[in-house]
């Protein structure tokens, strides 16, 4: 009897799953019927007498269909790298970090059915809520403790229909947690104009000639005109045909980054699956020192964290994209306008000034057109500079509770391509950092 007892707290409960000596628990939480999602808690290594002195972060990877648990973790911001050394920055020295692999059908994450996959931005929101209900059933000491929801790329949309939801259900009284702000890194929030403002970048910086310039904003208004008349699915599509251009001009320019070039082993012969291929990537590891992530995953984390034997890893999950089509080209400023007019979250927008795919000037276009009440405000608020260190990683504006971070030598991934300048963002929104 002891024994089943034991065995059946083991397996529902995970105790001893671990990878790697940091402190840290991971679970599936069923968000809805056939819909399993996985996250991976890392507790602050801060030198604080309980772990919930610290804040909750939640990061979540953008594409869709990009895994937090592997990418985040080993590529961004966990504390191990993908070397499996220490990494110096980690966020988990100042918060309590959760990984998670969101929406189901990324990562481990999984469904009993592809039916159960996402086709909407809000039903995302709403998975993710229940996500945390489980989260917090499986720790209730950090009901209460301040949570913030940081969001790269894809991850930043999904973050703020997420605010919106978890703070009705904060209101409701159906989840007991404290959402105090929600960051957008490189955020795919109005992809209309990220996609309009490739062309001009690439002229200023002298990446394409004119011929090239005009090819890619023929393009791209097609696609800006596909979505205007409601085809949002051929849309993607064309946005995708856009990138094709870009490349096709610029000789391979890295998207994440317009002062570096793709890696050859891209190959760009299907536009379809190229442009998803895009959004979404794990390519920072070293082949002759480092073991792939697909590799770290599936053979060393999938063991020790009791993953079931059907689940199989993958950076970026092809299916949630391409479930995801239709609702890709679709901004959420009206929902950060919901967040500003409503509510006390404090919304973030950061980001590396050298990416391309969701650049800066794509950002300040949505940024300036914000309908709420501090809207005259922010415009004429003053942009200070970001000094660390003797260093100027960047710029900060901000009014109400709305802030816009310019980070310099950084591309679509901030917090690794910058650690010094995240400091600043981190530090004003949650007092560490
Ligand atoms: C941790 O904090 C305690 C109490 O403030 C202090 O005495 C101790 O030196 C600190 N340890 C480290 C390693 O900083
Ligand atoms: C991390 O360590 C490396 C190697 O010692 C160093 O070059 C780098 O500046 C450190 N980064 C941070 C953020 O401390
Ligand atoms: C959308 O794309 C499909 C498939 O390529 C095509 O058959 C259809 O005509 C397109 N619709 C519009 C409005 O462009
Ligand atoms: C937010 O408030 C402004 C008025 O300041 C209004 O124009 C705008 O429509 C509101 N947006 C939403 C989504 O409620």
């Amino acid at each position: 009897m002891w024994f089943y007892l034991i065995a059946f707290y083991l397996l529902t409960h995970n105790v001893q799953a671990q990878f790697g000596d940091h402190k840290q628990y991971s679970s599936y939480v069923t968000v809805r019927e056939g819909a399993h999602m996985f996250y991976w808690l890392f507790y602050t290594t801060a030198n604080v007498s309980s772990y919930v002195e610290r804040p909750v972060v939640v990061w979540l990877q953008g594409g869709p269909g990009g895994s937090s648990t592997g990418i985040g973790n080993f590529d961004i911001l966990g504390p191990l790298d993908l070397s499996l050394q220490e990494r110096n920055y980690t966020w988990v020295k100042n918060f309590n970090v959760v990984f998670v692999d969101n929406p189901v059908g990324t990562g481990f994450s999984y469904v009993d059915d592809p039916q159960y996959l996402t086709t909407t931005n809000d039903e995302i929101a709403l998975d993710f809520v229940e996500l945390m209900r489980g989260f917090y059933r499986n720790h209730p000491e950090f009901e209460g403790v301040p949570l913030y929801i940081y969001g790269q790329s894809y991850g930043g949309k999904m973050a703020v229909d997420m605010g919106i939801r978890m703070r009705e259900a904060e209101e409701a009284g159906t989840i007991r947690s404290n959402l105090r702000g929600i960051a957008m890194g490189n955020a795919w929030i109005s992809p209309v104009d990220a996609t309009l403002t490739w062309g001009p970048i690439l002229l200023a910086a002298g990446l394409v000639d004119q011929r090239g310039y005009e090819n890619i904003q023929r393009s791209a208004r097609e696609a800006e005109r596909l979505f205007n008349e409601g085809h949002f699915f051929n849309s993607t599509a064309q946005w995708g045909l856009t990138q094709s251009q870009v490349f096709a001009a610029t000789e391979n320019v890295d998207f994440y980054n317009i002062l570096t070039k793709m890696p050859s082993r891209f190959n760009f012969g299907n536009i379809h699956e190229f442009s998803r291929d895009m959004m979404i990537r794990d390519m920072e590891y070293n082949p002759q020192r480092d073991m792939s992530l697909e590799t770290i995953m599936n053979t060393l984390v999938k063991p020790a964290l009791g993953i079931p034997e059907h689940v199989v890893w993958q950076a970026s999950s092809r299916i949630v994209f391409d479930t995801l089509r239709p609702d890709f080209m679709k901004p959420v400023t009206e929902g950060i306008e919901k967040l500003l007019n409503e509510t006390d979250i404090i919304v973030t927008k950061y980001n590396g000034n050298l990416d391309l795919i969701c650049s800066t000037p794509g950002q300040i276009l949505w940024m300036d057109r914000l309908n709420w009440p501090g809207a005259e405000g922010y415009k004429a608020s003053p942009r200070n500079p970001i000094w660390e260190n003797d260093r100027l990683e960047g710029y900060y504006k901000s009014y109400g509770n709305l802030r816009f971070f310019w980070i310099n030598d950084a591309g679509h991934s901030v917090p690794r391509d910058n650690p010094y300048g995240s400091r600043a963002f981190l530090r004003d929104m949650t007092t560490y950092g």
